[in-house]
């Protein structure tokens, strides 16, 4: 098959251009969203691929998230490549669903997949050649030790530069990525470069194929903490943050214990995501386990019902009581459902129980961890903080906290 790509001015933002052939073993480009990274990145995968005969991995940490990021992304950009006789490249890979890989005429491939299929992720080898790219979209979801195992992956001989790439939003400075990688970054640059590692900074400014639209969409953003992170690409900074009570952790050989569940849910359609959580509370350790969850906007009643269904099975699940026309669809998809009880004060008297307890979240749960690691207390117009939760990052624990009703509801104060 013979491919001519277009010119780069036409298809690639100008910024990334000298990114294409870069060999730097070790690649960040973060910044604010919108910039440009996942489409560039899965430009220079089908480049990297068609020309250099390399193969990907391109992973996110779950591997539920991959299809409608990456895969997608990937599958855009052959759509939009066209071979020799102007048919789309789609037509010239080979595409495995199942297996989430796509294989070129030349017999290099890209895979894709999420970390918490591990033992899959283990295996895989490419039909030809070695993985000489890693590609972790995403990256703040991923913890330190993921990465030190992925780069172990990529030891080993191979006549092609190997390279490990990670793309992301900088959501918060303390974050494990910072401390190891941005040592010497300097905030009034845009770029370091040095001879093992790249680290590119860009915003919506770089990103020449949005509209008037998405831009105004984007800078209609009032908060500061997300003005600074989504918008302009730096390091959040966080003023107070509601719960430090949390880890992560492998639950995975722990299912078994869930016989005294709490599982619980938060409805949201549009720009809220629904969210879902199943969870197990042990009341002797005051302990707080966090299997597995659902996070999703544009999900019917049905749909929902039918996911929350598939993952806690005949259950009870509690869920927010402003939506009873919700919770019925709920029932008739057969959830065991009940709405939750509110009242003068519940909102503080479950804050305040969820902040005493400890917690324990699976490794998989990457939206109750960003929740957790962000929510924040409410700011006066002087920067004080109020002792009222802001009305962002609690969707996933809004659902964990209704789910522990029995243990925060006093029964005195609601008469109940
Ligand atoms: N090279 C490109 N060609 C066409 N559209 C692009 C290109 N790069 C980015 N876009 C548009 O800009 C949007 C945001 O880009 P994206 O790569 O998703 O940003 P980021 O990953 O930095 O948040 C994309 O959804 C797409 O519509
Ligand atoms: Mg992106």
């Amino acid at each position: 098959m013979n491919i001519t790509l277009p010119s780069r001015d036409k298809w690639i933002n100008p910024i990334y251009h000298e990114h294409i052939y870069d060999n730097t073993p070790t690649q960040i480009y973060f910044g604010g969203s919108s910039s440009g990274k996942s489409v560039f990145l899965a430009q220079r995968a089908v480049i990297d691929v068609l020309e250099g005969g390399r193969n990907y991995l391109i992973l996110r940490k779950v591997q539920r998230d991959c299809r409608k990021s990456v895969w997608n992304e990937v599958n855009k950009v052959l759509q939009k490549l066209t071979g020799g006789n102007g048919r789309s490249l789609l037509h010239y890979v080979k595409h495995n669903k199942t297996e989430m890989s796509i294989t070129f005429p030349n017999g290099y491939q890209i895979l894709f997949g999420g970390l918490d299929d591990r033992e899959r992720i283990k295996s895989l080898v490419p039909e030809k050649g070695v993985i000489t790219d890693i590609w972790l979209e995403e990256a703040t979801e991923f913890d330190e030790e993921d990465y030190k195992q992925l780069t172990k992956r990529l030891r080993g001989k191979s006549d092609k530069p190997k390279r490990i790439t990670m793309s992301f939003n900088p959501i918060i400075k303390q974050h494990w990525i910072h401390e190891k990688f941005f040592g010497q970054w300097d905030e009034s640059k845009n770029k370091l470069n040095k001879e093992d590692l790249l680290i590119l900074k860009t915003t919506y400014r770089d990103n020449r194929f949005l509209t008037k639209g998405d831009i105004s969409r984007l800078l209609d953003e009032d908060d500061p903490y997300y003005h600074d992170v989504y918008v302009e690409g730096n390091w959040g900074v966080l003023g107070d943050v509601i719960f430090t009570n949390w880890e992560v952790r492998d639950l995975s050989d722990m299912q078994d214990r869930l016989d005294r569940s709490c599982h619980g849910l938060d409805f949201g359609f549009s720009s809220d995501p629904a969210a879902v959580v199943k969870q197990y509370f042990d009341k002797s350790s005051n302990t707080l386990y966090i299997f597995d969850e659902i996070y999703q906007t544009g999900l019917t009643d049905t749909q929902l019902g039918r996911k929350t269904k598939q993952m806690i099975g005949n259950d009870l699940v509690i869920c927010d009581s402003a939506e009873p026309k919700s919770i019925k669809h709920l029932k008739d998809e057969g959830v065991n459902a009940k709405g939750v009880k509110k009242g003068k004060g519940s909102v503080e008297t479950r804050y305040r129980w969820y902040q005493g307890i400890n917690i324990f979240i699976d490794v998989k749960c990457v939206n109750i961890k960003r929740e957790l690691q962000l929510h924040q207390w409410r700011k006066d117009k002087y920067g004080n903080s109020l002792p009222k939760p802001e009305d962002k990052n609690a969707h996933a624990l809004d659902a964990s906290m209704y789910g522990c009703e029995e243990y925060w509801a006093k029964k005195d104060s609601w008469g109940w």
